[in-house]
């Protein structure tokens, strides 16, 4: 076992209040900055039917049509993205108010390529979450290390890091969702042709050593809060990463943006 997990070894589910999510598992389709909005609308024409929750995190300017054509639909939907002020002179951003005018009742936060690209900072994170929260919209915080942190054995310490500040002044951390994304696993940062997920031991460690830190920081509260694994999830793996009781549910990138994938992932389990 990973030197940086050896703590959350001993720590039973049983212990953390086990699975949060029962027997349903949310599957979140992040499709970043692709497809189309004639594209999205026959593609979610075409999602199956299943026990589990499906959300999709579309682009901003799919939500309004989207969101009519889900309405029938068991289909949630998530922005990607939310501006951490509520309301103002804040050119180019969209606030809490207007996802939810959209009809989202999920938004993804802090991932990898926000944190990256777009320098977000652990503040920003946590302000996001806590504008999302006052309009009732799950954020999903997307938190993980790199490969040279990993490298160094630094993982624990920068979950903690990305988690703590996140939390910062939550009241109602249930309602909060986390996606664990090791950003080494993520299929857009890995050069090889050959993408690769975390293998099971490194995702069951991960998500009892999270598991563990939110005991400590939200107490009694942390037996709800559910975690998913984000990070090459496709058809070939999704059934095995599915049914590992530690895991909630998936974000889903790369894979969710063909139909007969994304079907797969959802029937998995
Ligand atoms: P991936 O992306 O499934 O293509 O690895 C996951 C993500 O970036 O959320």
């Amino acid at each position: 076992m990973n030197k940086q997990f050896m703590s959350a070894r001993g720590l039973t589910l049983a212990k953390t209040g086990g699975s949060a999510f029962g027997g349903k598992k949310i599957i979140i389709a992040n499709w970043k900055m692709n497809l189309s909005i004639k594209r999205s609308l026959e593609f979610i024409k075409k999602i199956t039917k299943s026990k589990n929750e499906v959300v999709i995190a579309a682009p901003f300017t799919f939500l309004c049509e989207m969101s009519r054509h889900l309405k029938k639909k068991k289909i949630k939907l998530a922005g990607q993205n939310v501006s951490q002020f509520g309301a103002g002179a804040y050119t180019g951003d969209i606030s809490a108010k207007m996802l939810k005018e959209e009809g989202c009742s999920y938004c993804l936060v802090g991932h990898s390529e926000r944190r990256i690209y777009f320098k977000e900072t652990d503040k920003e994170i946590n302000q996001k979450i806590l504008q999302l929260l006052r309009y009732k919209i799950k954020p999903v915080l997307c938190l993980g290390e790199n490969a040279s942190q990993r490298a160094k054995k630094q993982t624990n310490k920068i979950i903690q890091k990305q988690l703590k500040a996140a939390l910062k002044g939550v009241k109602n951390p249930q309602e909060i969702i986390i996606a664990y994304e090791p950003i080494w696993a993520i299929s857009t940062f890995q050069k090889s042709k050959i993408k690769r997920s975390a293998s099971l031991k490194d995702i069951k460690e991960a998500h009892l050593m999270i598991k563990k830190m939110l005991v400590s920081l939200c107490k009694n509260k942390a037996r709800q809060i559910k975690i998913l694994y984000g990070g090459t999830v496709n058809p070939q793996n999704s059934q095995e990463i599915l049914n590992l009781k530690e895991v909630d549910g998936a974000l889903v990138g790369g894979a969710s943006l063909k139909i007969s994938s994304l079907n797969a992932i959802i029937k998995s389990t």
